[in-house]
């Protein structure tokens, strides 16, 4: 007789950075709360870089669609015992990020909890720093925004401007009958996909090679407060960890928590790595250049191209996989942009990576899933 797993996950964003981690995660034989069974949600079909024979089941389906995901996940709520939330629907303002993403979550939530042989005992949703600084790509709100001091902590009250994490949030909190919940607050994340919508370490590849291709100098995109100042990430593969230890965790039921790397950098280390990984000249930050990132970056997507072209690379455009304008944003903030992981460790919750050592593993995966040269 075939084994019926137990622990059975439905992974919501299955294709992006953290999809794909949690994916590889929950299918290691010694997966916390193991063995899962694994079955994982987006809209389009499975790329050829994603490890799909690890998923038991891929559902395409937009989440959006409130009788489309009542009709393809209600069958499964006598099986799903695990919700991990990693998507997000990114819009021009937080007021459509809070009804986009909203709708999103309670669909799956409802037709998951609809019945009375529903088997959902935990969510995990996965947020991020906006928590502490507000919606800073909203385009009339960030004026207006006084972030928290560094390191975040989860037990600061929350911001008052709207916010799709605080609404997501309540809405986990909002089924006390039905099943316990766990926040997991990431920084930027590093990882591997094409199908993430804020990907950082793909877009700054991206960049990284176009200049070498044209042999134009790799000048910091930020400023000179990051340059110098101390920022932290989320390696994949630690948000996996923490969310699968949640999952399975009696004390972490109801619970916030960052998870980040628990180390720092300096954009000026970092991009010294970035620059060894695709072998370019480490040219240092000078402020007088008013480098314009955006301007540069303009009708640079034949140049990618051209160069997925010479190298048989996955199919991907400039445009689709890149998040230049939210990294104008970002890393030209005047502010530490880190995060405390004491509470994860008093909860011991211990996982961690190396910042620096994560760059080059991911580019090193993104080469292997021929989405990098
Ligand atoms: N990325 C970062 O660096 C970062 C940093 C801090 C916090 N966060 C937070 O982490 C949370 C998750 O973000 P993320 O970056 O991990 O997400 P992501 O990787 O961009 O999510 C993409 C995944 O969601 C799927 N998806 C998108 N819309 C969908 C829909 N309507 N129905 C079903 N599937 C859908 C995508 O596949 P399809 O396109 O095929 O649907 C893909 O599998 C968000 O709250 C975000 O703000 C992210």
């Amino acid at each position: 007789m075939a084994h019926q797993n137990s622990s059975v996950a439905l992974i919501v964003g299955v294709t992006g950075m953290v999809g794909v981690a949690l994916t590889e995660a929950l299918a290691n034989p010694t997966a916390l709360g193991g063995p899962w069974t694994i079955y994982g949600v987006s809209r389009h079909s499975l790329p050829s870089w994603f490890p799909s024979s690890l998923l038991n089941k891929h559902i395409m389906l937009d989440t959006l669609n409130k009788q489309n995901t009542q009709k393809l996940l209600s069958p499964l709520s006598a099986k799903v015992t695990h919700v991990f939330w990693v998507a997000i629907s990114v819009n021009d303002n937080e007021e459509v990020n809070i009804s986009k993403n909203s709708s999103m979550l309670s669909n799956v939530l409802n037709a998951l909890t609809s019945s009375t042989d529903s088997k959902l005992s935990h969510v995990t949703l996965q947020t991020g720093t906006k928590q502490y600084m507000g919606p800073i790509y909203d385009p009339t709100l960030s004026s207006q925004l006084v972030p928290y001091d560094a390191p975040f902590r989860e037990d600061y009250p929350r911001l008052p401007f709207p916010n799709f994490y605080y609404a997501l949030e309540d809405i986990v909190a909002s089924y006390p009958e039905s099943f316990t919940y766990s926040i997991h607050r990431s920084s930027i994340i590093i990882g591997a996909s094409t199908r993430s919508y804020y990907n950082s370490l793909l877009s700054l590849s991206v960049y990284a090679l176009i200049c070498k291709h044209e042999n134009y100098p790799f000048r910091f995109v930020g400023n000179k407060y990051s340059w110098e100042h101390f920022w932290d990430m989320s390696d994949a593969r630690v948000l996996a960890e923490q969310q699968i230890w949640a999952s399975v965790t009696k004390k972490a039921k109801n619970e916030a928590f960052n998870c980040t790397n628990g180390d720092v950098f300096s954009w000026k280390l970092l991009w010294k790595v970035l620059c060894d990984v695709f072998d370019v000249e480490f040219v240092t930050f000078d402020e007088k250049e008013n480098f314009d990132f955006l301007e540069f970056m303009k009708n640079k997507g034949e140049v990618w191209d051209t160069i997925v072209e010479e190298n048989g690379l996955y199919k991907t455009k400039m445009e689709e996989i890149t998040c230049f304008k939210a990294i104008d944003i970002t890393y030209k903030l005047k502010i530490q942009h880190v995060c405390s992981m004491n509470r994860s460790r008093q909860f011991e919750f211990h996982g961690y990576a190396n910042t620096l050592a994560s760059i080059s593993f991911w580019v090193e995966r993104l080469r292997q899933m021929k989405i990098l040269p």
